[in-house]
């Protein structure tokens, strides 16, 4: 895909004013449920892996937990531009830069921009996402043992609410739109790609699924 082809302007709503925010709502009370849980999963044994992949981390919070957690190595790839200086401060702070490193770009578009990992993880991007399938196979690919995902529930009230929550980044002019892909179209994706669903989590708003190498 060209990039005339591929999804422009996500920095104007996932922008440097949002990463601070993010960072600032990390820093004052940790991560949000969705890498949470895939935390927690970690800490269990229930995933496990030396090596993370994270797509569409934002200001890296994730990466910075599970290299705590003891993840070895972290590559995250993100495609707004305006979350990488601040996922680079955040890397400074807790003294880990030298084990993760940061990519620019649309990993759908572009899946060599990261190299296979024991882990992949997704939390809330395939909504940021018009193909989903494609973002899904590329990550899906990538994953050696385990593939992480978590994703709004398809529900006919989260439906509704999805053309509300778009006339912002209509207004801004960016083509980032929130999506409620069809959990059957996710989950076939994957599965498709030779993984197989592990687990899977019904939260309020999202469920949290983990699919893994057999
Ligand atoms: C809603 S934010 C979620 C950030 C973080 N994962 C979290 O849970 O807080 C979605 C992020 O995914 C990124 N993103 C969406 N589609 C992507 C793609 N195809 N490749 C790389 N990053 C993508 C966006 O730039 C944005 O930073």
């Amino acid at each position: 895909m060209s990039a005339c082809c591929e999804p422009q302007g996500y920095d104007l709503v996932f922008n440097d004013r949002e990463a601070r925010r993010a960072a600032a709502r990390y820093r004052r009370s940790g991560l949000t449920t969705l890498p949470r849980r895939t935390v927690e999963l970690y800490r269990d044994g229930t995933i496990q892996g030396e090596t993370l992949l994270e797509i569409g981390g934002g200001v890296g919070d994730f990466e910075v937990e599970m290299l705590c957690a003891g993840v070895r190595r972290a590559v995250c790839v993100d495609m707004s531009p305006a979350y990488d200086a601040v996922a680079r401060e955040l890397l400074a702070e807790t003294g880990l830069t030298t084990r993760a490193e940061r990519r620019v770009g649309d990993f759908a578009a572009h899946p060599d921009l990261a190299g296979p990992a024991d882990l992949v993880a997704m939390h809330s991007v395939v909504c940021c996402y018009p193909d989903a399938r494609r973002l899904l196979s590329a990550a899906a690919a990538r994953a050696r043992r385990f593939l992480v995902v978590s994703f709004p529930r398809d529900a006919w009230w989260i439906r509704t609410a999805a053309p509300l929550l778009n006339v912002y980044p209509r207004l801004r002019g960016s083509d980032w739109r929130f999506f409620v892909h069809p959990a059957a179209t996710i989950v076939r994706a994957v599965t498709d790609a030779g993984l197989v669903l592990v687990r899977t989590e019904h939260l309020r708003f999202d469920v949290h699924a983990v699919f893994a190498r057999p």
